[in-house]
């Protein structure tokens, strides 16, 4: 019966498979089962001989029996073809070219530091963004209605917590943390309700440093910050201390530097001037020592505030602030 035959056909198929057959021997078993003048053709001419109903049932049979030989023969196929053989592949061609990223200059500038400090013992910190006010001004020594609030405006959330004004709200959750003694640094955003100039944005980047034990003096805060400077600009660097104000330091410095670009002679870098600030210092306030559960009388820090954001734009002259941060591949693919 025409309908047995359509069922041996797939049977046939597998009685003629050999071991090791090449891509052309597929070839030809598949013309020999399914070309123009194959086997299923052939059964298909007979299905005409069929009554009507005995045809619609057989025909279901042979169009299964068809697709299935023909699945079974592309899978075959593609086994020695698995790639579209329209396409050539031309194995001397140049590959595609993948572009790889790289690191924002702000943050190769962090890991570099990070690195320095940690070869002088200083752990790396991480501190919430959004930032409760004890932290951010209170337990740094600057309460409520403080004159020294209006100089770090910033951003409050509906519950009263503000975005940190400066990494230097890490500080007493660090001595909470770890206690004493303690050599911390803390990298990190920081944000503030500022007009964006070239050199303004609201938000950026510093990195806050602390170190407590006994007997710190400023001895020890210079000799951290040259070996910083040092590392950073790959050469020595001369600095000065001015007395600078900020309620958790006492007493409070401002750090220069000797202009690197015109070893002090004045340019317009540093604004003819000689000096460039870089970093804001001093040794530890002991309200702020309280205020982080460690007895001023015992112990003794200092803490500075390096702008991140800042030395970049000092190492590369970088003029305007928002070219660091406007996404222009233009520009960041140079760093
Ligand atoms: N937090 C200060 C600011 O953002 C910078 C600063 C000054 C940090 C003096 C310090 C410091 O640790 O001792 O303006």
């Amino acid at each position: 019966m025409l309908k047995d035959d359509f069922k041996n056909l797939l049977k046939q198929v597998q009685a003629d498979i050999k071991s090791n057959m090449t891509k052309d021997d597929w070839l030809a078993l598949e013309k020999k089962y399914l070309g123009r003048k194959g086997e299923l053709n052939k059964l298909m001419d007979s299905l005409k001989t069929l009554a009507v109903e005995e045809k619609r049932e057989v025909g279901k049979l042979a169009n299964a029996v068809k697709l299935e030989l023909e699945n079974f023969f592309h899978k075959q196929k593609s086994i020695f073809n698995p790639v579209d053989e329209n396409k050539t592949f031309d194995l001397t061609l140049p590959g595609e070219k993948y572009n790889i990223g790289h690191l924002h200059p702000i943050t190769q500038i962090q890991e570099e530091l990070e690195e320095i400090f940690a070869s002088m013992g200083f752990i790396v910190e991480d501190g919430p963004e959004v930032e409760s006010e004890y932290y951010n001004f209170d337990a740094l020594n600057i309460p409520a209605h403080h004159p020294a609030r209006d100089m770090q405006d910033t951003f409050f959330t509906a519950e009263g917590n503000v975005l940190r004004t400066h990494t230097s709200s890490v500080q007493v959750r660090a001595m909470e943390k770890y206690g004493t003694p303690l050599r911390c640094i803390v990298p990190g955003k920081v944000f503030r309700n500022e007009a964006t100039d070239a050199s303004h944005d609201h938000t950026f980047y510093q990195l806050e440093g602390l170190m407590i034990d006994k007997n710190i003096s400023i001895t020890n805060l210079i000799a951290v910050m040259k070996e910083l400077l040092r590392g950073i600009f790959k050469q020595e660097v001369t600095v000065r201390l001015r007395p600078g104000f900020f309620p958790f330091v006492e007493p409070g410095f401002e750090l220069d530097i000797k202009c690197l670009i015109c070893r002090g002679n004045g340019c317009s870098v540093c604004k003819q001037s000689g000096w460039l600030e870089l970093l804001p210092c001093g040794l530890i306030h002991p309200n702020v020592l309280r205020a982080g559960g460690i007895d001023p009388a015992e112990w003794s820090g200092f803490a500075f505030g390096l702008g991140l954001t800042r030395l970049v734009m000092m190492r590369y002259g970088i003029e305007d602030i928002r070219l660091l941060f406007g996404n222009d591949l233009r520009f960041l693919k140079q760093f």
